[in-house]
């Protein structure tokens, strides 16, 4: 039975992204192209009925994302009222506007765990590509005073061309911190990232060695450190379940209470996208085309219709197939049975760039 089919299931997890502020502006951010102002975000109020609804719909997680969520004051009030709907919070942060006053009051209203980004190992890169002077040794320390806490944490480390020769050095110090997760994910590449995408694929080599770094630190650190992997699909043969599937398990909703299947689908034109502001959350899951728009099977086209993989990776990703072939119902060309694979020969063939474009509002 094809998903679509089959009774729809409540989502997973919530991603809200409370804000798109951020004091970093790393050249490999998720956020969209066009950022949200502050003056557009939601207010307390509707995140709070947001999350009410969605401990409603069966919802277990949230996450409190942006931008940088701290940037957020009322925060703290969020993370108390999905901790007293029984939500399971975590907090994804770059942490540089954290200090131990905040993160106790944190833990006290009921947060259950963070995550922390790290750009590097070293400082003068890792300040570099954040843009921001300061932000790995602050990040140290965060990380020191989220551990004293009690917070479970897990470190972020996201890598690229520019920093995989250090990876094993990142692990070292991610574990050194007491982090109980450690998350090594290669830059995907999405709006930021794919306009850096010249300056931050890595090379073959790069990544057959990233894969031994990660091979040797799972067998050392095994029992006291977990590892995920996430791999760059350039790579790979066959596409990620993307969001595990388009409207099956997540729902992002955006600083100004856009709800999407995952975090780059506004970049897909002609879905018109619900509002938290005008619509229940389970409405917009239940019943809104823009979530069935992908959902299950019977979207696809060949090769994907007949594919025995269709309900593994349910076609790929939508927004990498938009990305790259300019239609949203072309099977993701990482499959090297789509029609449009060539696309991604063509891009690990481009030569590498120097230059990046920085996370800025007023670039948009
Ligand atoms: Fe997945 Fe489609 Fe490729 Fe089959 S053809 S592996 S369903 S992307
Ligand atoms: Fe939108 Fe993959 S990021 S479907």
């Amino acid at each position: 039975m094809t998903a679509s089919a089959a009774a729809l299931e409540p989502p997973l997890a919530l991603l809200a992204e409370l804000t798109h502020r951020c004091p970093l502006q790393c050249p490999y951010c998720s956020n969209p192209r066009a950022l949200v102002t502050r003056a557009a975000e939601l207010d307390i109020a509707t995140w709070q009925r947001v999350l009410t609804e969605a401990a409603k719909l069966g919802v277990l997680q949230v996450h409190f994302s942006g931008g940088e969520p701290t940037a957020r004051r009322d925060l703290l009030d969020l993370v108390r009222h999905a901790a007293g709907l029984g939500l399971y919070t975590n907090l994804i942060t770059s942490g540089v506007q954290l200090d131990r006053a905040r993160l106790a009051a944190l833990a006290d209203a009921g947060l259950d765990h963070i995550q922390l980004s790290f750009q590097d190992v070293d400082d003068a890169p890792g300040d570099a590509i954040a843009a921001y002077d300061g932000a790995q040794a602050k990040k140290r320390a965060v990380a020191a005073l989220v551990v004293a806490q009690g917070l479970p944490l897990t470190a972020n480390l996201v890598v690229h061309r520019r920093n995989l020769g250090r990876l094993a050095a990142m692990i070292d110090m991610a574990a050194g911190l007491g982090a109980a997760r450690i998350e090594v994910a290669h830059a995907q590449y999405y709006g930021w990232a794919l306009a850096n995408r010249a300056a931050l694929l890595p090379t073959r080599a790069q990544l057959e060695d990233a894969d031994r770094v990660v091979d040797a630190a799972r067998a050392t650190l095994k029992g006291k450190v977990v590892i995920d992997y996430v791999t760059p699909d350039y790579y790979a043969r066959r596409p990620k379940a993307c969001m595990s599937g388009w409207g099956r398990r997540f729902i992002n909703i955006t600083p100004e209470g856009k709800a999407l299947p995952c975090h780059a689908a506004e970049t897909i034109p002609g879905i018109a996208f619900p509002f938290v502001t005008r619509e229940s959350l389970s409405t917009i899951w239940q019943s809104s085309a823009a979530f069935a728009r992908f959902r299950g099977t019977a979207w696809m086209p060949e090769p994907c219709r007949s594919c025995d993989q269709r309900e593994v990776d349910w076609g790929g990703c939508r927004c990498q197939a938009l990305a790259l072939t300019g239609d949203a119902t072309r099977t993701d060309p990482v499959c090297t049975l789509a029609p449009d694979h060539t696309l991604i020969e063509a891009a690990l063939a481009d030569p590498a760039r120097e230059e990046l474009t920085f996370r800025r509002f007023e670039r948009v």
